[in-house]
């Protein structure tokens, strides 16, 4: 099978087939990235611009490694220190950056649609790296990666997804991908943040943690984004611990092998305990590590494989 595309954008129209390729692709750089020399030449003679409209520590140096250990070049593109402050437009940024002879653009932005709008515009490859509240494709991949590499496959897994839903661009990306291998998903958070007809994405909504974990093979826990609510929309921290934290008494509730996941940041006594991210169920750390192996076969597919 190919890889007929010529940009990441979501992972809602990436059929099943497509899912398997990129986890396959990936399993083969992972074991790259355990060898001495960590680096293979695939990407050589390429270019990709990283262009990063909001802040990030994971996606930004992920996709730089990425880039790096394909031998492919990488410049940085922060809009804190660009002509963006000057009243340069995102259409323009990237158009001057592509007339430096880009192969590819990895975009992250506030605006829901920024990737697609610059996919219609340019003949460079582009990749989501999150927009605004939308998806973020290639943490949705990395986390079936590292689902599918504990588990052995992911169909028929439940899965609880418990926060912030309504801010996450992983939680649509988690849920279009995890419906599309099979899994059953449920949501759970307070009514505040949980969209609007949720449930029409496939999934079940509970706003009981305790319902959400029942039998769970797979948390995957969420921040509060505070910075994406125009007003708070929980009454307090304590509160929300109180009711949506995890802890050692809920968790009993779920299968005893559960894998915890989170895709960072994570704020540490709130949404999780620091002994529950840090034990030995959780496998938020390899989920970091399987990220450069799922964005360097992102990369090897869009800018080698494909045929486009
Ligand atoms: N998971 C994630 O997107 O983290 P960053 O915001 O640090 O990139």
């Amino acid at each position: 099978m190919r890889f007929e595309r010529k940009d990441l954008l979501d992972l809602r129209s990436l059929s099943a087939e497509e899912i398997n390729l990129i986890l396959n692709t990936a399993a083969s750089f992972r074991e790259v990235l355990e060898r001495p020399i960590k680096k293979v030449p695939t990407l050589r003679g390429k270019t990709i611009a990283n262009l990063f409209f909001e802040p990030s520590t994971r996606t930004r140096l992920s996709f730089e490694l990425s880039a790096k250990r394909l031998n492919a070049d990488i410049v940085n593109f922060s809009s804190s220190t660009s002509s963006v402050l000057k009243g340069e437009s995102l259409l323009d940024t990237a158009r001057n950056i592509v007339a430096m002879k880009v192969d590819a653009l990895v975009v992250r932005h506030s605006s829901p649609g920024v990737s697609h709008f610059l996919a219609q515009k340019l003949p460079v490859s582009i990749i989501n790296a999150g927009d605004g509240a939308h998806e973020h494709p290639t943490q949705g991949l990395l986390d079936l990666y590292s689902i599918r590499e504990r588990k052995g496959n992911i169909a028929n897994l439940n899965v609880a997804i418990i926060g912030d839903i309504a801010h996450s661009r992983v939680a649509r990306s988690d849920i279009w991908g995890l419906n599309k291998m099979g899994a059953r998903v449920r949501v759970c958070g307070p009514p505040t943040l949980i969209p609007k007809d949720i449930e029409k994405l496939g999934v079940e909504l509970t706003y009981s943690i305790e319902e959400a974990l029942l039998d769970c093979d797979v948390v995957i826990m969420l921040r509060i984004q505070r910075e994406r609510q125009k007003v708070s929309l929980v009454p307090s921290l304590q509160e929300y611990r109180d009711f949506f934290s995890l802890n050692r008494e809920k968790l009993k509730l779920a299968k005893p092998d559960v894998l915890i996941m989170h895709p960072g940041p994570v704020n540490r006594g709130v949404e999780i305990p620091a002994k529950i991210a840090d034990s030995r169920q959780s496998i938020i750390l390899n989920q970091v590590t399987n990220g450069i192996a799922v964005r360097m076969a992102v990369l090897y597919l869009l800018l080698v494989h494909s045929s486009r």
